[in-house]
């Protein structure tokens, strides 16, 4: 398969700037980037990219795809191919599969799957639960992206509310630990009050009063407060309200003991979109306010929320018609994400430098991801060509999730991916995923 590839006249965006230059990708590496040009290509395979943005290939730290045992909704090869049409080139997995991957043995079932199926790069989340403190301190940081616990229970059984496992788990972890924040007593009684009035058929407006600003800010101040005074690495995922971001300190990365992640459908979507979108953004985290949206997009830009990424949850259409106590939260994103958040940029709300930091440089500094993330030379070539001005529309006919279906349909997007280079092997070029690509295995400088 071709690895060696010049790609002319791209306009780089890489750490803050965009400029014009050719990229030279050999064995799977960057090779060279070149704002003089390159001369001779020394048989690589050119590509002109006439003017097109060229930027990293994007770290989603946020994915669930279902397998095993929940492969109705999505799998492996499927969710890792619609993300590399959508420019995410790297994934990083939740252990809500079924079974869990709560013990080691689980966890390297998934990490076996991925290298014979994936077409983006892997890493999957050690799963944290009240019983598997021993199992989960024997994960290798240099080789697995993080622990993963969920402080309040959303898809599967997951969940930790053992005082003394929190503890020893907050004391002890010896490596990131990203959390789902949202008050489970909160969000018990709240449902509770839900069905007295509207019984099992309750109307999905009232998810956000469900699963409610309260119960999130509770259970992110308390872990927040927890990881400060035992000095754990916490990472806090999908900030959905307006009153979190205080507990998160502004400015850049570096230092940071505590980061913030916001995802994409938190930036994008708020409660009036129920009415037109029902249960398709019925998410936990609930998408909330437009004041909270605004605040999280806010937030983006001043730094107290560090990474933008999807939290991709697939369920079926037929999952996402059941009545409120039975539907479903999540829905997928990874094909979208990227030309959303450039949507964000034609809009005016973000730069193009910003949405590059935000969904490729700092997940790889936050997770220490070895030699990605940049358009740098020496690093592997995981690249994304992307038309800011070639206007489509997201429809069942190039919606390539196996649940079928898009939060998305019917939205016009100006920004298109055109290809996609994963480790200098072109895994999609417009409209196809090469499925024969395999990513590779993250590693982490830890
Ligand atoms: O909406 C959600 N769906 N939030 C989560 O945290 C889990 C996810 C899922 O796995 O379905």
């Amino acid at each position: 398969m071709n690895m060696n590839w010049i790609i002319r006249n791209a306009r780089v965006v890489n750490e803050g700037r965009t400029v014009e230059a050719d990229v030279l990708l050999r064995a799977g590496r960057i090779e060279r980037v070149a704002t003089e040009g390159i001369g001779d290509a020394h048989g690589a395979t050119e590509v002109d990219a006439n003017g097109l943005l060229l930027l990293p290939g994007a770290i989603d730290d946020q994915v669930h795809f279902r397998e095993p045992g929940l492969t109705h909704k999505d799998d492996i090869a499927h969710a890792s191919a619609a993300a590399v049409a959508g420019g995410i080139t790297s994934f990083m997995e939740m252990p809500n599969t079924s079974p869990a991957a709560v013990t080691q043995e689980r966890l390297q079932q998934k990490y076996d799957r991925a290298a014979q199926v994936s077409v983006a790069n892997w890493s999957f989340h050690m799963g944290v639960s009240n019983g598997n403190m021993d199992e989960v301190l024997r994960t290798d940081p240099r080789s697995v992206c993080g622990l993963k616990a969920f402080l309040g229970s959303s898809t599967g059984d997951l969940l930790v509310d053992d005082e003394r496992t929190l503890e020893r788990l907050f004391r002890e972890a010896h490596m990131i630990l990203s959390v789902h924040a949202e008050h489970e007593g909160t969000i018990r009684a709240n449902l509770e009050a839900a069905k007295a009035r509207y019984g099992e058929d309750i109307p999905v407006t009232e998810h956000p009063n469900i699963r409610s600003a309260e119960g999130c800010y509770r259970s992110s101040s308390w872990a927040v407060a927890k990881a400060k005074e035992c000095g754990t690495r916490l990472h806090v995922l999908h900030i959905s309200t307006a009153r979190e971001l205080a507990l998160f300190e502004p400015g850049p990365l570096e230092g940071k003991r505590i980061t913030a992640e916001a995802c994409v459908h938190h930036l994008w979507f708020t409660d009036a979109d129920y009415a037109t979108k029902g249960t398709l953004i019925k998410w936990n985290p609930a998408v909330k306010t437009q004041a909270d949206r605004d605040a999280i997009r806010a937030a983006v830009n001043e730094g107290r929320i560090d990474v933008v990424a999807t939290d991709h949850a697939p369920h079926t259409l037929e999952e996402k018609a059941l009545p409120y106590t039975r539907c479903p939260s999540g829905g997928p994103l990874v094909q979208h994400a990227l030309p959303a958040m450039l949507e964000l940029v034609r809009q005016g709300v973000y730069t193009v430098e910003q949405v590059v930091e935000k969904m490729c440089h700092a997940p790889a500094r936050l997770f220490q991801v070895q030699e990605r993330g940049f358009v740098r030379e020496g690093c592997h070539a995981d690249l994304v060509l992307v038309d800011p001005d070639a206007p489509w529309t997201v429809a069942k006919d190039n919606i390539l999730y196996k649940c079928g279906w898009s939060p998305f349909e019917g939205q016009r997007f100006y920004a298109r991916v055109k290809r996609t280079w994963v480790n200098g092997r072109l895994a999609y070029a417009d409209g196809r995923v090469d499925t024969s690509v395999r990513g590779m295995r993250l590693l982490f400088d830890r």
